[in-house]
């Protein structure tokens, strides 16, 4: 049975326990931002770090989302876990880190299993070429490539699922607590 009163803490708490296993349902979030032609874009991400209400994702430099986030940082984070019936929506304004103390930490206590992707020679998105998808890169050039996206948190809406009787909470940027609203 859903809880009928939650708070920060509460969804802090099952936001935390995505980035601990990739079984947990909040492991992975979508990410929406706008492109270039203004549309809009939705990605899966693997939700990485919660700290100082920032919410991580990791990505390659020369991915096309990060050209994206560039020109326009807002953001939309979403998750939904089946197994609790709730969803949580973040509205975030992106910060990108790269070849900065952030990245360098992470990057230092990555496995190299996750540091694999970025040693890849062929941009993403680029046209397919055989030697292109090799993964030959240096390690100086792969941490080139890595880049960590912190996502401020503005704005929450939560909802949980409950036969016949949702409840639903919302959150913005300067307010203590969250605040029950209609479903
Ligand atoms: C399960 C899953 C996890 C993913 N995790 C990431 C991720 O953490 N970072 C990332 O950049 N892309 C991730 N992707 C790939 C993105 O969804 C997207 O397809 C890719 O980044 C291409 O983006 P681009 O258009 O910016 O090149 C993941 C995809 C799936 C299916």
């Amino acid at each position: 049975m859903q809880p009928e009163n939650i708070d920060l803490v509460w969804v802090w708490s099952k936001l935390q326990a995505g980035i601990k296993t990739n079984k947990n349902d909040y492991h992975l979030m979508q990410l929406g931002y706008v492109n270039e032609s203004n549309f809009p874009k939705i990605d899966t991400v693997v939700f990485r770090q919660l700290a100082n209400r920032h919410i991580y994702f990791n990505t390659d430099f020369r991915s096309h989302k990060v050209q994206c986030l560039q020109q326009d940082p807002n953001v939309s984070l979403h998750w939904y876990s089946k197994e609790e019936k709730t969803q949580i929506s973040i509205q975030a304004v992106a910060k990108i880190h790269h070849l900065d103390d952030v990245c360098r930490e992470k990057w230092e206590s990555m496995p190299l299993l996750s540091q694999e992707c970025y040693h890849q020679v062929g941009n993403p998105g680029e046209s397919y070429a055989a030697d292109l998808a090799t993964f030959d890169l240096s390690e100086k050039d792969a941490f080139e490539n890595f880049t960590m996206i912190a996502c401020e948190i503005k704005k929450m809406d939560v909802l949980l699922l409950r036969l016949g009787d949702n409840i639903r909470y919302i959150w913005s940027e300067g307010d203590d607590a969250l605040k029950r609203v209609m479903a």
